[in-house]
């Protein structure tokens, strides 16, 4: 079998999953590879060589394994942001909508101090929903977002030009 080379070639798509029609780009495979998953965080984190970064921000539920590992390497702490009534404490709430459905996502409202410079960490870019809803978190909470990094982005799903009008920066490693 050919050896993987790039981080696009650990990852599998399962059909119709979680709904008919839609192509599922499935991870878990490229987490459960030591050179898959090293490689992802490795590349994730290069465009922010030098970058004053104070805290990760991670999407659930994968961008909790990425952004772990990338605040790890940073040595900076690492926030969650929630599907509703998971956090403990007092937070915030935000809806949104996605490729296959509806959610709400919360944050602790005492989670990031204002002007703290963030990097907001996901698995996958599809039409934006998630990120942007955690992005206006982070900004209620006075959080100055220094970029949005993620695995994949499915271009054809318009995720980038969203977060791009909002004035992120975005990096992903594959489409
Ligand atoms: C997936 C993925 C992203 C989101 C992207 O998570 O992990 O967070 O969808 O889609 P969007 O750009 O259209 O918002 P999902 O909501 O399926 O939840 P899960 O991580 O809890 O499985
Ligand atoms: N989230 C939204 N669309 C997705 C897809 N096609 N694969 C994985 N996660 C997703």
């Amino acid at each position: 079998m050919p050896r993987n080379t790039t981080v696009r070639d650990y990852i599998r798509t399962i059909v119709d999953f979680p709904k008919e029609g839609i192509m599922f780009r499935d991870v878990t495979t490229l987490f459960a590879d030591p050179r898959g998953f090293r490689m992802a965080v490795d590349q994730m984190l290069h465009p922010y060589a030098g970058e004053q970064i104070d805290k990760v921000v991670g999407l659930e539920a994968r961008g909790f394994i990425l952004g772990g590992a990338i605040a790890h390497q940073l040595s900076v702490g690492f926030v969650p942001i929630r599907k509703k009534g998971k956090l403990p404490g007092t937070t915030i709430s935000q809806d949104y909508k996605l490729e296959y459905g509806e959610a709400i996502v919360e944050i602790h409202d005492d989670a990031i101090q204002p002007g703290e410079k963030i990097l907001v960490v996901g698995d996958l870019l599809a039409t934006g929903g998630t990120a942007a809803a955690g992005i206006k978190l982070i900004e209620r909470l006075g959080g100055e977002i220094i970029s949005c990094a993620f695995i994949i982005d499915l271009p054809d799903l318009g995720g980038r030009k969203i977060l791009e009008e909002l004035g992120m920066d975005v990096h992903a490693l594959c489409a």
